[in-house]
């Protein structure tokens, strides 16, 4: 896994157009993407459905990319090992989903993946604290999962991000700091400020005039 505090791009497959999965998931990289975020979400923990393993596995035969694969699922205790079967080489689950956190983290690991954490906008800090040492990801959700295309919320996550960053240097820690919604080459300014390495983006990616340039602005 790069080092946690280069700057890394991941757009996000939810906002490109599925029908040409191999197309877009190459746009993404040959316009200077990094990795390739994938949301899945199941309907339940989040009020929309996305898309499953079998969709991980078309993605995963289109492109070498590092695949970020996002489980807004309830169960990802009971799913991830699908996903990791399916080729994604970071899974990052919800901490409110109801699972033993620690023991999905640890067999996403044995499952030969990297591991991440999620917290929503809703959700305190103090929740991701006993995880901390055990991953290799931090997601700051920027906006309620669920959809794509929604406002970057300042004022509820950043303070979150800068705990993180915090907690991090604190405890001699490596994990990279996510943001995922709402980020495009205004918010990522602010979310880097404030220690974020890793910038999710759909809308303000697939659906630039000129995603190159859209992405060469978001490492400045
Ligand atoms: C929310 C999703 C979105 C998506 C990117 O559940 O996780 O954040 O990745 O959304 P936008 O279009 O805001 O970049
Ligand atoms: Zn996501």
């Amino acid at each position: 896994m790069k080092d946690c505090k280069q700057r890394i791009i991941a757009p996000s497959i939810l906002a490109a157009d599925w029908s040409r999965v191999a197309e877009e998931s190459n746009r993404a990289k040959e316009t200077g993407g990094d990795w390739l975020h994938l949301d899945v979400m199941d309907g339940h923990f989040v009020d929309n459905i996305s898309f499953g393993p079998t969709y991980v596995e078309a993605v995963r035969k289109s492109t070498d990319q590092y695949l970020d694969v996002h489980l807004m699922i309830t169960r990802p205790d009971h799913f991830f090992p699908r996903f990791a079967k399916a080729g994604a080489d970071n899974i990052t689950v919800h901490v409110e989903s109801d699972h033993d956190v620690a023991e999905t983290l640890a067999g996403i690991r044995e499952a030969g993946c990297h591991c991440g954490l999620a917290l929503s906008p809703d959700t305190d800090f103090d929740d991701m604290r006993p995880f901390l040492d055990q991953i290799d990801l931090l997601l700051v959700m920027t906006v309620r999962p669920g959809y794509g295309g929604q406002a970057f919320m300042e004022s509820e996550t950043m303070p979150k991000v800068q705990e993180a960053l915090a907690e991090r240097e604190r405890l001699g820690l490596s994990y990279h700091i996510e943001v995922d919604g709402g980020i495009d080459t205004k918010t990522v300014k602010i979310a880097a400020a404030n220690g974020a390495n890793v910038m999710v983006a759909g809308t303000s990616l697939f659906a630039a005039p000129d995603m190159a340039a859209a992405i060469s602005e978001m490492r400045e």
